[in-house]
């Protein structure tokens, strides 16, 4: 792969995505119809979450057959003709590769269901009575992380729901089926992998009880992670291909290790620590605004600390389990369209692989569902009910639901202002939000000031500006709080990005020689910007110096 520090990757949750075929999903076909935009869009690489054959507890992310489709999603033809078409647009196909457990229903799990050990060996089962689990671990989707199957008198572990048993990674036989499933996947042209929750595959040798936590102390960037990603890699020969590992609550010295390319682990890995920022005490179902502090602070140790170590980042707000972010970290209501352009600006001239997740580029907004029978995520349904055991009223567990939830990212993608917002001619499987007829694709293509048109030109500035794709970084205003300010330097450019993360005006001094610098973005029309002492809300500009000035940013 040519340059990939050039590269941007979109993530497409085909489930919500396109509807090809009218049945109310989103299908394979739907992305095909849709290569030309992605092409006009400018990006690289399209990760496409998980369509193989799956009960669809977890959407997906319970595969019972890693080798066929869903017929939800389509056919084979169907792949290989996406495959194809992409080819042609130099888009590349990526691949989300669920190896840390397998939905309760793959024939693996059957078996050993079944009593045949060797299936067995493929999981994780303990010995044991009815009430008495293994370990105290609780599941990432709440309750034990154990269940009991009577029929065996043996548990089993699922870190995720009960229908996803977690396999067993120190059985050589797993990791060679799981080697088979990327070589197939290769072998059809796919051009690089997601890994699912992939520093959570070693276990401890021994269980124990956690009493400080919920268990993950013991299995996160467990004890043989490292040696099981190299073997994965070198084995299936993909360390030239674009590979990310999404890393649950890692650390920074394990995503260095993961990443640096001297170890030949992964190109570049997810952290989430940033979105984080807004948990009570670390806890996604208790509401805290956004801490604008922590949030920079860890800005800069992950950016700085990667670079001081060749480590890479993934860089990105959006995913299939994160709220919208212009609902979250920017003012859906009174600043859409300039919190939206800032926030993106933020996360696209840093330092690593920019992801943008499909709807984010026109600014889509959490849809607010006002009753709990709109939500179908697994997650979310389970938390709801554990909140209201724990005597939140309906109201205010929905109004946590509102805010939290992993379906604010679910709702169809929004085409354009017909009915269904264009994803569908039928009644889409889950709800659609509110607003598609002011926000969608098709009205923002038409408007070069659009927040679709500043995603547009962020991508094209990375793959005009090295001082973006390979320059270093560094931090200014570090103590400032409201304002996120960074320079990026490669040889004699520098390119420096401000970025005011609040809602309210803030001073900043620049002294700017005007004729020695080029303007290259920003959200709000002002001709005279090196003038301003003063960010507005969520402005974000973005300026180039040639030569070699003093910086000296107050
Ligand atoms: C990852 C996926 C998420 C899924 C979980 C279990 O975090 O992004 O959607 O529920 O893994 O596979």
């Amino acid at each position: 792969m040519q340059d990939f520090k050039k590269k941007v990757i979109y993530q497409i949750y085909p489930k919500s995505f396109k509807d090809s075929n009218a049945d109310g999903f989103g299908d394979l076909n739907g992305i095909t119809e849709k290569l030309d935009y992605l092409y006009w869009l400018g990006v690289d690489y399209i990760w496409v979450t998980p369509f193989f054959i799956s009960p669809q507890k977890d959407n997906g992310y319970d595969v019972a057959d890693y080798y066929n489709i869903d017929p939800m999603f389509g056919t084979m033809k169907d792949f290989e003709q996406l495959i194809q078409s992409a080819t042609k647009k130099q888009i590349g196909i990526m691949l989300d590769m669920v190896f840390n457990h397998t939905s309760t229903s793959h024939i693996w799990f059957q078996r050993a269901l079944q009593g045949d050990r060797n299936y067995q060996d493929y999981y994780i089962f303990r010995e044991g009575t009815p009430n008495c689990p293994p370990t105290n671990w609780q599941s990432k989707f709440g309750g034990s992380a154990w269940e009991y199957v009577p029929s065996l008198q043996k548990w089993y572990l699922h870190l995720f729901d009960k229908t996803q048993a977690d396999l067993n990674w120190e059985n050589p036989i797993v990791r060679e089926e799981l080697k088979n499933i990327i070589r197939f996947w290769k072998q059809k042209g796919v051009q690089g992998f997601r890994f699912d929750v992939v520093n959570l595959i070693s276990k401890p040798a021994i269980f124990e009880d956690d009493f400080s936590g919920d268990g993950r102390k013991f299995y996160t960037d467990g004890p043989h992670v490292h040696e099981y990603i190299k073997e994965l890699v070198r084995d299936t020969n993909i360390a030239d291909m674009v590979t990310v590992g999404e890393m649950s609550s890692t650390s920074i010295e394990n995503c260095i290790r993961y990443t640096n390319p001297t170890e030949k682990e992964l190109r570049m890995c997810f952290n989430f620590h940033h979105l984080k920022v807004d948990y009570k005490n670390g806890n996604k179902w208790e509401l805290q605004p956004v801490d604008r502090k922590a949030l920079k602070n860890l800005f800069i140790t992950w950016q700085t600390g990667m670079q001081e170590n060749n480590g890479w980042n993934a860089v990105f707000w959006c995913n299939h389990d994160q709220p919208r972010v212009v609902s979250r970290f920017g003012n859906d209501k009174h600043y859409w369209k300039q919190s939206a352009k800032m926030l993106a600006s933020a996360i696209h001239l840093m330092r690593g692989t920019p992801y943008i997740y499909q709807g984010e580029e026109i600014g889509m907004t959490n849809p607010c569902f006002t009753s709990i029978d709109q939500y179908q995520d697994i997650e979310s349904i389970n938390y709801y009910n554990i909140l209201l055991e724990n005597k939140k009223s309906k109201e205010e567990a929905l109004h946590i639901l509102q805010e939290r939830s992993r379906d604010n990212s679910r709702t169809p993608m929004q085409w354009n202002e017909h009915p269904y917002a264009g994803f569908s001619t039928q009644k889409p499987w889950m709800s659609l939000t509110g607003n598609y007829t002011q926000i969608n694709v098709e009205r923002e293509q038409n408007d070069p000031d659009s927040i679709l048109c500043f995603y547009k030109k962020l991508i094209s500035l990375r793959k005009q500006e090295k001082a973006i794709s390979h320059g270093t970084i560094s931090f200014l205003k570090k103590e400032d709080d409201n304002v996120l300010a960074y320079i990026r330097e490669y040889e004699h450019d520098q390119i420096v990005v401000l970025n005011n993360l609040s809602d309210t005006e803030q001073p900043i001094y620049t002294p700017l020689p005007l004729e020695n610098y080029t303007l290259l973005l920003g959200n709000y029309n002002h001709s005279s910007f090196t003038h301003t002492r003063i960010l507005l809300p969520y402005e974000t500009i973005v300026f180039k110096h040639l030569k070699n000035p003093v910086l000296n940013i107050k």
